[in-house]
């Protein structure tokens, strides 16, 4: 027998302002054809003043926990993928943990912005195989819009806010029952820091600073390590390309997903898209697209899903799940 980590519930958040490219393009010198055209953004949602990661967290948390029937008190560990905290600390991770009237566990926050979510179900899925928790929470939440500089053109139209989580538990099978978390592989190269940053921090500026990014470079690298490391996970688990149901991208680019499922040989039809509809929301990405394809039905038990993910650092992964 072994134990594996199931995806056992679902949930999202979004907030309520949706902001249009045509609203956009007279904040900033743009147009709705351009921002269509060169990413696939149509519209994203922004939050509130008051309306925090913490607060996008807890409401995808509930949905989560929700679909999953079961409570707080039956988790153990709460993780927050987030570049956007709601303070320097502590983390978002515990303030979710306590709106949740949770007195028990542990609860952290993951940094590796927009493969965040990635790295964040890697630590759950090597916790639960290690023994160490039984089940997790692992968010994605995102208030992209407080570090934007709404009048950088090349940045301002990409990002969006938003939270998914997933319910992960411990389930224990038969050695060649093959479910659930399959594998997960993670990357980073620092030294490409320069090409995704944000031109502030605590511990440098004592400011939170702003998106930079060199669009093309990241767009380049993004084509090139999304491709691999989908295959990197693949051939992990002696499977084709042919095999896979679904492929969860973070939602960067329209093109580089397109990209990315045509060097896969995906049809486009398999590709879970929301990119649309929220635009880039960093680490919360993957779990809002999980969620709306798990609850529209698109998303079955037993079928195949990758997720990928490449952001700042830069940092990239990808994780193959059996559903
Ligand atoms: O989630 C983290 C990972 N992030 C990404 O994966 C993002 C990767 N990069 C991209 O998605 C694309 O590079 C962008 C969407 C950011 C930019 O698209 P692009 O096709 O690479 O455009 P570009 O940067 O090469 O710019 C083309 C032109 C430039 O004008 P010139 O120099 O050719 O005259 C830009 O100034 O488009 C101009 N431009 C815009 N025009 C209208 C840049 N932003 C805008 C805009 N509206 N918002």
């Amino acid at each position: 027998m072994a134990i594996v980590s199931r995806i056992i519930g679902t949930g999202s958040h979004l907030p309520d302002k949706v902001l249009t490219n045509v609203e956009l393009s007279k904040m900033v010198d743009t147009t709705d054809d351009w921002i269509i055209d060169r990413t696939g953004i149509r519209e994203r949602r922004i939050c509130k003043e008051g309306e925090t990661t913490s607060v996008l967290a807890l409401q995808a948390a509930e949905n989560a926990l929700e679909a999953a029937g079961i409570t707080a008190q039956d988790i153990d560990q709460v993780i927050v993928a987030t570049t956007t905290p709601d303070s320097t600390f502590p983390s978002t991770a515990t303030k979710v943990q306590a709106m949740l009237g949770m007195d028990h566990g542990f609860a952290f926050d993951v940094q590796a912005v927009c493969s965040g979510f990635i790295f964040a179900l890697s630590i759950a899925d090597n916790a639960i195989r290690a023994g160490q928790s039984k089940r997790i929470l692992v968010i994605g939440s995102e208030v992209f819009s407080r570090i934007i500089d709404w009048t950088d053109r090349t940045t301002c139209v990409l990002f969006g806010d938003g939270a998914g989580a997933v319910v992960v538990e411990a389930q224990e099978v038969a050695d060649d029952q093959k479910v659930g978390i399959l594998s997960t592989h993670l990357h980073s190269d620092g030294k490409l820091r320069e090409i995704l940053y944000c031109d502030g921090g605590p511990g440098s500026t004592a400011t939170t600073g702003h998106v930079r990014m060199l669009g093309r470079e990241v767009f380049r690298h993004a084509v090139t390590n999304l491709a691999a490391v989908a295959n990197e996970a693949l051939e992990a688990n002696g499977l084709e390309a042919k095999d896979l149901d679904w492929l969860v991208p973070h939602q960067a680019n329209k093109r580089i997903l397109d990209g990315t499922a045509k060097k896969l040989g995906l049809r486009e039809d398999q590709v879970v898209i929301t990119l649309d509809r929220h635009a880039n929301t960093s680490a919360a990405s993957i779990p809002l697209a999980l969620d709306e394809a798990v609850r529209d039905g698109r998303i079955k038990e037993g079928q195949y899903v990758l997720t990928e993910a490449m952001g700042g650092g830069l940092t990239w992964g990808s994780a193959l799940i059996r559903w």
